[in-house]
């Protein structure tokens, strides 16, 4: 098949993490027959630099032209003037909304041999398999906010609609059909009205339409808890905008490194945004120490829910797998010992796709 890639490789590592992920689309077309093509785009801090706005009109235009869009990460401290006019994170947000990208899929897989790389104990951790569906274009993120005048004031708003909440319920009710059939939605329903509506429209919908789901319903400072303590009693966990970033930065802890964890971010219809769910990390751009994994992770989540290629999305995946299994290792999951670079961890991976 044809395919466009727009590929967004932002700041910091970015630009490093994203040409491995390119690497690998080559090998799995090479491998597969498929007519992959990229189109590189600014954005971010980079974008910002170039054009002063981190999301220009021709990224926007380009992105809505592709099929499915690889994003590196946006920031840096080199942009974090909090009097400045606008910030990288924006460009991010504006390419949610924009193109409708509500449901964001972040699944938390610890990697067998990897799992002494976590802080928490084996036994704690082993077997865990989450995938946490966020909402990502309404909440507090995007509802009404603003500055009183003289400063003495600022304000934030979450709002949640019926259709916002039945919508994201079915896409987490639709997965946990096809995964193990365990439901949970998060809210803080016992405080906030917003939440209250939530639990009132997840539990309609699931009633309605997924009659043999098992549905529970945790509040979100108790989840934070669980998630530390019983991580493997759950399978597809749903919420809203700022929870779902929260906890899934706490379970990003779960496998040990966040250098593992791929995100999607589909909408209907249009182009999926793919990206690693860690940040820029300044600290180590541009070293080529940085774990492109979770950048070719989401590669094969593009392949999966944007293109529809489920074959070459496991081929990626075992391909992952098994450089992980020989002892391949980038510095972030090394534990002090030997390590490859960005480079070498992406040509293995591409190697081993044949
Ligand atoms: C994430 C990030 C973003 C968010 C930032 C960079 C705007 O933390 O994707 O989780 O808060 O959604
Ligand atoms: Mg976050």
């Amino acid at each position: 098949m044809e395919a466009r890639f727009a590929l967004l490789p932002g700041d910091g590592i970015g630009p490093e993490i994203v040409a491995e992920a390119r690497r690998v689309l080559e090998a799995v077309a090479g491998r597969f027959g498929h007519a992959f093509t990229f189109d590189v785009q600014p954005m971010g801090g980079a974008a910002i630099d170039e054009f002063g706005d981190p999301l220009p009109q021709s990224t926007l235009a380009a992105c809505r032209a592709a099929d499915a869009l690889l994003l590196g990460a946006v920031g840096g401290p080199r942009w974090d003037d909090p009097t400045a006019k606008t910030r990288p994170e924006a460009g991010l947000l504006r390419i949610r909304k924009d193109l409708g990208l509500y449901a964001n899929l972040r699944p938390v897989q610890p990697h067998r041999a990897l799992i002494d790389a976590s802080p928490l104990r084996r036994d704690v951790v082993e077997g865990t398999d989450i995938l946490f569906v966020r909402e990502l274009t309404g909440g507090i993120y995007f509802g009404p906010d603003g500055v009183d005048e003289d400063g003495s004031r600022a304000f934030s708003t979450m709002e949640y609609t019926t259709a916002e909440i039945a919508r994201i319920v079915r896409v987490a009710a639709d997965a946990a059909t096809a995964r193990r059939g365990k439901l949970t939605s998060v809210d803080k329903a016992n405080v906030l009205e917003v939440s209250r509506h939530w639990r009132r429209v997840a539990a309609d919908v699931v009633a309605a339409e997924y009659p043999g789901l098992e549905y529970e319903v945790v509040l979100v400072d108790a989840m934070a808890m669980h998630l530390l303590s019983r991580p493997r009693d759950f399978d597809v966990v749903v919420t809203g905008n700022m929870f779902g970033d929260i906890l899934t930065d706490e379970a990003s802890m779960l496998p040990g490194s966040l250098g593992m964890l791929p995100s999607a971010s589909l909408g209907d219809p249009g182009p999926g945004l793919f990206e690693p769910v860690h940040g820029s990390a300044p600290d180590i751009a541009g070293r080529g120490v940085a774990n492109p994994l979770a950048t070719i992770l989401a590669a094969a989540m593009a392949l999966r829910h944007a293109l529809g290629l489920s074959a070459e999305a496991e081929a990626v995946e075992r391909a992952v797998a098994s450089v992980i299994e020989r002892g391949l290792r980038t510095a972030d999951i090394a534990a002090g010992g030997p390590f490859v670079s960005t480079a070498e961890m992406g040509a293995a991976v591409a190697a081993q796709l044949g």
